[in-house]
């Protein structure tokens, strides 16, 4: 070696590799406009379709005149639920089990539910001819309100399902009752309780919100009626899913299908599952003969498309007199609206609520929760989280508030006296989780003390102070929240979609020259897959990440994929990706050891290349191998460097964080101010910190959104009020507080690169940090909880009714 010779480091850092803040690559089309998303896609001859929607949230439809809307030039056609039933299409599948109608047959049960479709020359004439579809419809009393839906009397959703006293996932106890679902110990729960020294209860809602990504739900239909085959772009999350139910509900052959997903804008769970518009404009370019594109605008995206949360928790909470928990108990109501369309994997009716338990050693709990039908749009998807588990991050991070203001502990120290201990993984949860890896104690640790929370505290007491003697109108809150998320489903014996099992999976061809492309089942939706899937080839082969191309989102070419939601891409298919590599590196070092005359086991990798055991001269670089691969392999083994591997985890990963915020509330106006943000993650081995950085500002800038203002919102007519962003709180970068970002590293020991998901870990963990943040600045008032969201108008209410206005 001489002194020019890259050393390992050198060599290594030329890769771009896993750890490396590499630049990323989709952002070179996306910064110049030069994306390819859906409504880009331009078809000869293609029509446009738009739908006709309810103005109610319940009403019987008593007749559909469409011969106005037919008559105007430029419509093609317009469909209804007669139309449909042709076909058999009227009613479709959900991921739910349920059933739920394309367009409105004989009622609809939410305000805008799609009603008839309109298929015509332009966008615009489309528009026009919904205006002129005549719907006679006979409202219905309206039901909204997800405690009263199973109370006697109570207006009956789904007259469909009157008779049927089993539902997808067992009895049903009322016509408005879609499941009840459990987990835990109730008898141990109930024995804690028996015995504790303190006890709290409380009900904790979290409101029904958006995701609202940035691009809404869209498709362009493209069937070919001399091949009999069905082209489909889409705004889809899970594309090979999109085709095996298409396949299932149209009866066209699954290989006749070709999904694809572009470029996305913004997923957030939003473009999991399938909507009436997509099956509608299916079904007009089979009518027709020709493409049909459907574009959703925002109010049809904010009030008919996937909601999330509307979970409604009536929690408790079991402990000693000195701070230890002993018991949680749980029951929650969901409000699943209409129909039951939540995505969740199949046998988890209420997702992985009973993560519940959190950060804490619990050694009892249990929890219930019942699905209810309303007049509200379907969905309850998994925005931004693993399924449901925000809902229970949020209800465990206010109930461990309350608790410690019950005790009149600090609500950190009461955290981190029942945090699971670093010797207690992997550890079993009473609700039987196994959390594969943890350090808690020295995250929350480290973020008290990168805050100095010590100081912070007494800042606030002297305010407190001050207040007390009517020397301000304005108070201080802390908000601390430790969670623990649960992604990367799933082991399939535990996750199936529709019997699909959950795994992922990764197809990597190397070329001769040694560059190479990788094809996935997952779709980045602004993830930034393109740059960190590289990244982790980079390492794994040896190989530069530049030279390496990543491509998603077309079911034609990427092996069979479960797709990307619930951070599921970097514990599944990263994993898949880090396997199929070995399987090549495996065959590499066949062809170096051939080469260069030495048994496989007189082999050791550096970096970029195998070299000779104590003879480190002597090596051949991946790039040789790759060239090799393709002219030199020995004798009997088949030419070529290409590997599949299909990943079935065999554990969830469980990434954490420990999140401080401090917020200034002037109880005059209710007005709230961020004054600080600190987040620190541990999503296990970090590919890409740069773009882990990215997901958590902006999961963080989302729970910013949902704990400050946000709630789809509906009144008592069923009349969603909260359907554009004039009246639905979006934070741009004007109200965006500032955030601190930090990490601990504790990789996961079940994961071949041990890293753990990270992208919706902002979310789970920003929206109880905000909430408590808020609640704890009237904590010493005697106020236990607050509702979200923490709006101006809601935060003086909350003053007002601590007599501050007085
Ligand atoms: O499934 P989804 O892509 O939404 O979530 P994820 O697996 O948490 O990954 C989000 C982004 O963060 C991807 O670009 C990952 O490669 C990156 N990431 C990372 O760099 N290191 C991790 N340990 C986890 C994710």
């Amino acid at each position: 070696m001489n002194d020019m010779t890259p050393t390992s480091a050198e060599r290594a850092a030329k890769l771009e590799g896993m750890g490396c803040k590499r630049k990323r690559v989709e952002d070179i089309r996306f910064v110049q406009g030069k994306g390819s998303y859906v409504d880009d896609i331009k078809l000869s001859g293609m029509l446009y379709g738009d739908l006709v929607r309810s103005p109610h949230g319940h009403a019987r439809v008593k007749k559909i005149d469409t011969t106005k809307a037919a008559a105007l030039p430029g419509v093609v056609a317009v469909i209804t639920a007669e139309t449909l039933k042709t076909v058999n299409l009227a009613w479709m599948p959900t991921l739910a089990g349920d059933t739920q109608m394309v367009l409105a047959d004989g009622k609809v049960l939410f305000q805008n539910q799609e009603v008839a479709f309109v298929i015509a020359e332009s966008r615009e004439t489309a528009a026009d001819a919904v205006e002129l579809v005549e719907v006679e419809y006979e409202p219905l009393p309206v039901n909204v309100d997800p405690l009263k839906a199973m109370t006697d009397g109570a207006p009956m959703i789904r007259e469909d399902l009157k008779d049927k006293t089993d539902g997808a996932h067992g009895k049903r106890k009322h016509y408005n009752h879609i499941f009840s679902w459990q987990a835990g110990d109730k008898a141990a729960a109930d024995a804690a309780f028996a015995k504790a020294d303190v006890t709290i209860k409380e009900m904790i809602v979290y409101p029904r919100v958006h995701p609202c990504p940035l691009e809404t739900c869209q498709c362009v239909a493209s069937f070919d009626k001399i091949k009999g085959e069905l082209t489909l772009w889409g705004t889809f999350q899970a594309p090979h899913v999109i085709r095996t139910v298409g396949s299932l509900i149209s009866k066209i052959p699954e290989h006749k299908i070709h999904v694809i997903a572009p470029d996305i804008g913004g997923g957030f769970g939003n473009k999991v599952g399938a909507y009436p518009g997509y099956i509608c404009a299916i079904v007009a370019s089979i009518v027709t003969g020709r493409p049909v594109k459907w574009t959703e605008d925002r109010i049809e995206n904010l009030s008919t498309t996937a909601f999330a949360r509307d979970f409604h928790m009536d929690v408790e909470v079991a402990a000693t007199k000195d701070g230890r928990v002993t018991g949680l108990r749980c029951y929650a109501i969901a409000d699943h609206g209409a129909f039951d369309a939540c995505a969740n994997a199949t046998k988890w009716p209420a997702g992985l609520f009973s993560i519940i338990s959190g950060s804490y050693d619990f050694p009892a709990a249990h929890c219930l929760v019942d699905g209810v039908y309303t007049n509200k749009a379907p969905g309850g998807v998994a925005y931004r989280c693993s399924f449901r588990v925000t809902e229970a991050a949020y209800c465990i991070e206010r109930a461990m508030d309350i608790m410690a203001q019950k005790l009149g502990m600090d609500p950190a120290e009461f955290r981190m006296k029942n945090l699971i201990r670093r010797e207690q993984f992997p550890y079993t949860s009473a609700f039987g989780w196994q959390y594969d890896s943890g350090d808690y104690q020295t995250a929350l640790n480290k973020a008290m003390e990168s805050v100095d929370y010590k100081k912070l505290r007494e800042e606030q007491k002297a305010k407190r102070e001050a207040f007390k003697r009517g020397e301000t109108r304005e108070l201080m809150g802390i908000g601390v929240a430790f969670f623990t998320e649960i992604v990367g489903a799933g082991p399939s014996r535990a996750c199936d979609i529709l019997g699909i099992a959950m795994f992922d999976s990764a197809e990597i061809r190397i070329h001769p020259t040694g560059s190479g492309i990788c094809r996935l089942g997952t779709k980045s939706q602004g993830q930034g897959h393109e740059t960190t899937y590289a990244q982790i080839i980079a390492t794994e082969l040896g190989l530069p990440a530049d030279s390496i191309t990543v491509e998603e989102g077309n079911t034609d070419t990427a092996p069979y994929g479960l797709g990307t939601y619930g951070s599921r891409s970097t514990p599944v298919s990263g994993a898949a990706t880090a396997m199929a590599c070995r399987k090549i590196k495996a065959k590499a070092q066949m062809i170096a050891a051939y080469m260069l005359e030495v048994h496989d086991d007189d082999l050791e990798w550096d970096v970029d290349r195998f070299r000779v055991k104590g003879n480190p001269e002597r090596f051949k670089t991946m790039t040789e191998l790759a060239w090799a691969a393709y002219h030199e392999v020995p004798p009997g083994m088949e030419p070529g460097l290409e590997a599949i591997n299909y990943y079935d985890p065999p554990n969830f990963t469980y990434p954490f964080g420990a999140y401080i915020c401090v917020v200034d509330i002037d109880i005059d106006t209710g007005q709230s101010k961020v004054r600080r943000f600190y987040a620190l993650d541990d999503c296990g081995t970090r590919i890409n910190p740069m773009i882990i950085e990215g997901q958590i500002h902006g999961g963080l800038t989302e729970a910013f959104g949902i704990a400050m203002g946000q709630e789809i919102h509906y009144d008592a007519d069923g009349n969603v009020t909260t359907a554009s962003f004039l009246d639905y709180f979006l934070p741009t970068a004007v109200e965006t507080p500032h955030w601190e970002t930090d990490w601990t590293t504790t990789p996961s020991p079940h994961h071949p690169i041990g890293a753990k998901g990270v992208g919706e870990s902002p979310n789970v963990g920003g929206v109880p940090c905000f909430s408590n943040a808020i609640n704890d600045a009237f904590a010493f008032l005697g106020s236990t909880h607050i509702q979200m969201p923490h709006d101006h108008w809601r935060t003086w209410m909350a003053a007002d009714k601590l007599g501050l206005h007085a």
